[in-house]
C-alpha cells in the first residue's frame, strides 16, 4: 500500500501538550493531575475538544477511558488503535502519556485531513489513570478494558479520603450501578480490536546518548506493586524509653533497606526495586511513630526473577516486623506478566520508520504502559522518541518538537498500515 504524504505539525502538537499541562494542581512546569479530580476533568474536556476539531466522533465508556473515532469503510472490522493516558503523578512533567494521546489525535486528524478513509476503524484513547497515584492501582483503564481487573478485588481500594473508586468514578460523571457493570462497560475483546499501538517518550536515556531518533519496543517489563503496613504501640518521644519502644518507622527504614539490598543482590541491572511512597503516622517531631505505610514498586525484564525478589521482600517484611515486634500488613497489589509485541504492529512501525529514513534501534520498555495490557487483547507495539536526559516523572521531562514531529508521523503511517484502505 502507497504510505499516504502528511502534514504533520510536532510545534503545534508541542504547544498543545503545553497548553494540556496547564491543568495541573501543581504550578508548571510541573504537572500533578490526579485520576477524576477537577484537573483530570479539564484536561478530559481538552482531549475531547482536540478530538471533535480532528473530525474524530468522541465516546466515553463507563471507566472513563475516552474515544476519538476515525470510522473505517468496513465497520465490521476490528478496529485499529492507538493511545496513552493523560494523568501524571505528583509534580510530574507534560509529556508522559499525553504524548501518545495529543499526538495520537494529530496522527488520526492528518490521516483523515489528506482523505484517507482507513478500512478497518481507526481510534484513539485516553485510557483512564495509567498510574497507580489515587488508588495505588495502574492502568485501571486498559485493565478493565482487558478483563484484566476483578470487581471483588477492585472493591477493596480507597483513596486517602475513605472513597471507593465507584463513588470517584460516579464523581466525575463515569460509573455504572455496580463495580461490575462498570468493568462490563469498559470491556473489549480481540474480536474488537485488531492492533494497537502506543506512542510515549523514552522515560530513559539511551535513544538520546545513541543519537537515535526513534526507538521500537519489543517487549514491555514486568511490573509489581506491593504494599506494606507495620504498626507498633507509638508514645512519647521524651518518656517513652527506647528499649520499651516498637517504633514502626525505623522497621520501614530497615525494610527499604532491605529491598535494595535484596534487588542488588540479583547482579542484574534488569532488576528494579523501589519504596516510593511512605507515610508516617502521627508524624510528630515528639511521638514515637506508630504506623508506617510503604508502597514498594518491583520490575524486571524476567518475570520468574521479579517474582523471587517480591517473595523475598514479603519474607523480609515478616522477619523485621517480629524481630522489632511490630504487626505488620501486606499486600500484592499488582504482579502483572511482562508483554511481547506482535509481530504486524512492530512491522508497520518498522517500515513507517524506514519509509521516513530515520534512525531507530530496538529496545525494551522498562516502564509499564497501558499497552502491557492492551497486548492481552491484540497485537500491540510502542514506539519511543527521546526525551531530554532520559529524565521522565519529573518536572523537566522534555521531549522536542522535531522528536514529537517524527512520533507521531511514525505512529501515523504504521496506523495507516494497518487499518488498511
Ligand atoms: C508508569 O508510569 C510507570 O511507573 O512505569
Ligand atoms: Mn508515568
Ligand atoms: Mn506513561
Ligand atoms: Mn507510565
Amino acid at each position: 500500500m502507497p504510505l499516504p504524504q502528511l502534514d504533520i505539525s510536532g510545534q503545534l502538537v508541542f504547544d498543545q501538550l503545553l497548553h494540556l499541562a496547564t491543568f495541573s494542581d501543581d504550578p508548571n512546569p510541573a504537572v500533578t493531575r490526579i485520576l477524576f479530580t477537577d484537573q483530570d476533568l479539564n484536561a478530559r474536556a481538552y482531549v475531547k475538544q482536540l478530538m471533535t476539531e480532528a473530525g474524530l466522533i468522541v465516546r466515553e465508556d463507563t471507566i472513563g477511558n475516552v474515544y476519538g473515532v476515525l470510522e473505517g469503510s468496513d465497520p465490521t472490522a476490528p478496529a485499529v488503535g492507538t493511545g496513552s493516558h493523560c494523568d501524571a503523578i505528583p509534580l510530574a512533567g507534560a509529556f508522559d502519556g499525553t504524548l501518545g494521546v495529543i499526538g495520537g489525535i494529530a496522527a488520526l486528524g492528518a490521516l483523515r485531513d489528506v482523505g484517507f478513509r482507513p478500512r478497518a476503524p481507526l481510534e484513539v484513547v485516553m485510557f483512564t489513570s495509567e498510574e497507580p497515584t489515587r488508588f495505588g492501582l495502574s492502568c485501571s483503564g486498559s485493565r478493565a478494558m482487558a478483563g484484566a481487573l476483578e470487581g471483588d478485588y477492585l472493591a477493596t481500594l480507597r483513596d486517602v479520603n475513605g472513597s471507593s473508586y465507584l463513588e470517584a468514578a460516579r464523581g466525575a460523571g463515569y460509573g455504572a450501578a455496580s463495580l461490575d457493570a462498570m468493568l462490563a462497560g469498559a470491556r473489549r475483546t480481540r474480536a474488537d480490536l485488531g492492533a494497537f499501538l502506543e506512542l510515549h517518550i523514552e522515560q530513559g536515556p539511551a535513544l538520546e546518548a545513541e543519537g537515535l531518533q526513534v526507538g521500537l519496543v519489543t517487549a514491555i517489563a514486568a511490573p509489581a506493586a506491593l504494599a506494606v503496613r507495620f504498626s507498633g504501640d507509638g508514645g512519647h518521644a521524651g518518656a517513652h524509653l527506647m528499649h520499651l519502644r516498637n517504633d514502626a518507622s525505623l522497621a520501614a527504614a530497615e525494610f527499604a533497606l532491605a529491598v535494595e539490598r535484596i534487588v542488588l543482590a540479583t547482579g542484574s541491572e534488569d532488576t528494579v526495586g523501589t519504596v516510593g511512597r511512605w507515610e508516617v503516622s502521627p508524624n510528630a517531631v515528639n511521638s514515637v511513630p506508630r504506623e508506617a505505610a510503604l508502597e514498594v514498586d518491583v520490575r524486571d525484564v524476567d518475570a520468574d526473577r521479579r517474582d523471587g525478589v517480591v517473595a523475598e521482600v514479603l519474607a523480609e517484611a515478616a522477619r523485621i516486623a517480629e524481630a522489632r515486634r511490630v504487626r505488620l500488613e501486606t499486600r500484592v497489589v499488582s504482579q502483572d506478566p511482562p508483554a511481547a509485541s506482535g509481530e504486524a504492529p512492530l512491522a508497520a512501525l518498522a517500515a513507517a520508520v524506514e519509509h521516513l529514513g530515520l534512525t531507530s534501534r530496538r529496545m525494551v520498555s522498562r516502564a509499564y504502559h497501558d499497552s502491557l495490557f492492551m497486548a492481552q487483547i491484540a497485537p500491540t507495539a510502542m514506539v519511543f522518541i527521546p526525551c531530554r536526559h532520559g529524565y521522565s516523572h519529573r518536572p523537566d521531562e522534555y521531549a522536542s518538537p522535531e522528536d514529537i514531529e517524527r512520533g507521531v508521523h511514525v505512529l501515523a503511517l504504521a496506523l495507516a498500515q494497518l487499518a488498511g484502505d
